[in-house]
């Protein structure tokens, strides 16, 4: 099997992404790279050892020894890029979130079917042991017909990986509740098994709206995501932008009658997700969210708390990033670039989470009112759904 030549265009802090997909010898490796920063793409030249390297996606684009593309650029610009990969025939991994509106999801979906390119998003989480864990104790009915999810998000370095770049300015995100949200909203559509039709959401900017900023134009400070301040009104080197809320929660209801809820912080000292389901005849938990941690599952009572459960999962080992979901998504995309067909994630999934999340958005800046979720064109749905096949 010779290996798949694979572009990746942005190669900032998620080029580990792009060293999950270097396996040369082994079906695939990277072969061109593309950032705007000529900086980032002379260092990461060296890293890969690849043939090309340009700061025009385009550029990139245009060559015909690529199979795939892998796009890691901030989220306000996966629209555009993603549409010119699909129009220039490239099957392309898009990274999460699928873009930072829903028109703009829209647009790349109606792209992919137009183009009849593979497209693919990098839900990475629908690969983390402890959510394809509480998938399938679900699947098996441990709790019988879930009916409720409640999630809460604990983000304690939020201050330094979201406060001190374009991710704390609304125009390149939307807001927190869609670019770090989505994870989580596709995994509860995924545990539920339904999309999000209607949302509430109250949030605001608590801690980080008053604390020192850079400069416009100045890099991310020497140490950023190494060196961690503590408490977080000690951070300093803010982003000059800063106008996403640093604290959010959110009711949703599901086109399958499921009622969730969704909190997230971006001040907390510990960094972990939260997951409560309840079903018809139980209820479950996880306790830590990577490997050896573990998933309890309360099916007898009524009795008071029982620390112990009735079952206890133990999340499984697994090498690489975010417990070994990097690992098993590009496994998963070098899969789908070869022969198509379904896959654990899901672009029609990806594009609810980002609905969700801009919805929620829109209700949080307007007072907690109640907002609608817009339905996906059925035909983009069953497109997807079918696996992407081209249509003679
Ligand atoms: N799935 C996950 O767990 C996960 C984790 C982190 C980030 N992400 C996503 O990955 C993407 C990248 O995030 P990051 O943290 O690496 O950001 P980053 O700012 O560290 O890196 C982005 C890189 O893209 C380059 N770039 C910007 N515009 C470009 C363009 N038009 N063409 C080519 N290069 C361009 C920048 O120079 C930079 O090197 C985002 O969409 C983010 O939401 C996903």
């Amino acid at each position: 099997m010779e290996d798949l030549r694979i572009g990746v265009i942005g190669l900032g802090l998620r080029a580990s992404l792009a060293r999950a997909a270097h396996r040369p010898g082994a079906g695939a490796a990277v072969t061109a790279l593309c950032d705007t920063d000529p900086a980032v793409l002379k260092h990461q030249a060296g890293v890969f050892d690849a043939a090309y390297v340009t700061e025009d996606h385009r550029r990139l684009l245009d060559r015909d020894d690529l199979d795939a593309v892998i796009l890691m650029t901030p989220d306000d610009t996966h629209e555009r890029i993603a549409i010119d990969c699909l129009e220039a025939g490239k099957a392309v991994y898009v990274e999460k979130p699928l873009a930072i509106t829903v028109e703009g999801c829209d647009a790349i979906l109606r792209a992919a079917r137009r183009t009849g390119t593979r497209l693919y998003v990098g839900h990475n989480m629908r690969h983390m042991g402890v959510v394809r864990l509480m998938r399938e104790a679900i699947r098996r009915g441990d709790i019988g017909e879930p009916k409720t999810v409640w999630v809460r998000h604990f983000v304690s370095y939020g201050g330094d990986y979201y406060f001190k770049d374009w991710h704390a300015d609304r125009t390149r995100t939307t807001g927190l509740l869609l670019q770090k949200a989505a994870h989580d909203l596709d995994v509860i559509h995924w545990l539920a098994g339904g999309y999000t039709t209607r949302v509430s959401a109250f949030g605001d900017l608590m801690v980080y709206g008053d604390l020192p900023r850079r400069e416009p134009g100045t890099s991310r400070p020497e140490g950023w995501l190494r060196e961690y301040d503590w408490p977080p009104t000690a951070r300093r080197d803010l982003h000059h932008v800063v106008d996403v809320e640093d604290v959010s929660v959110m009711n949703m209801r599901l086109d399958n009658g499921v009622i969730a809820a969704y909190q997230q912080c971006h001040f907390t000292p510990d960094y972990v997700r939260n997951y409560t389901v309840i079903g018809t005849e139980g209820r479950l938990e996880n306790f830590g969210d990577g490997p050896g941690d573990t998933v309890k599952v309360w099916n007898t009572g009524p009795t008071g708390h029982r620390g112990d459960a009735d079952i206890a999962y133990r999340v499984p080992d697994a090498q690489g990033g975010h417990g070994g979901a990097d690992t098993g998504i590009i496994t998963e995309f070098l899969r789908f670039v070869r022969e198509g067909g379904v896959t654990d994630t899901s672009p029609v999934a990806a594009r609810m989470s980002v609905a969700a999340g801009y919805q929620a958005t829109m209700s949080l800046r307007d007072g907690g009112t109640p907002y609608d979720v817009p339905a996906l064109d059925p035909e983009l749905v069953a497109y997807f759904e079918a696996g992407q096949q081209r249509e003679s």
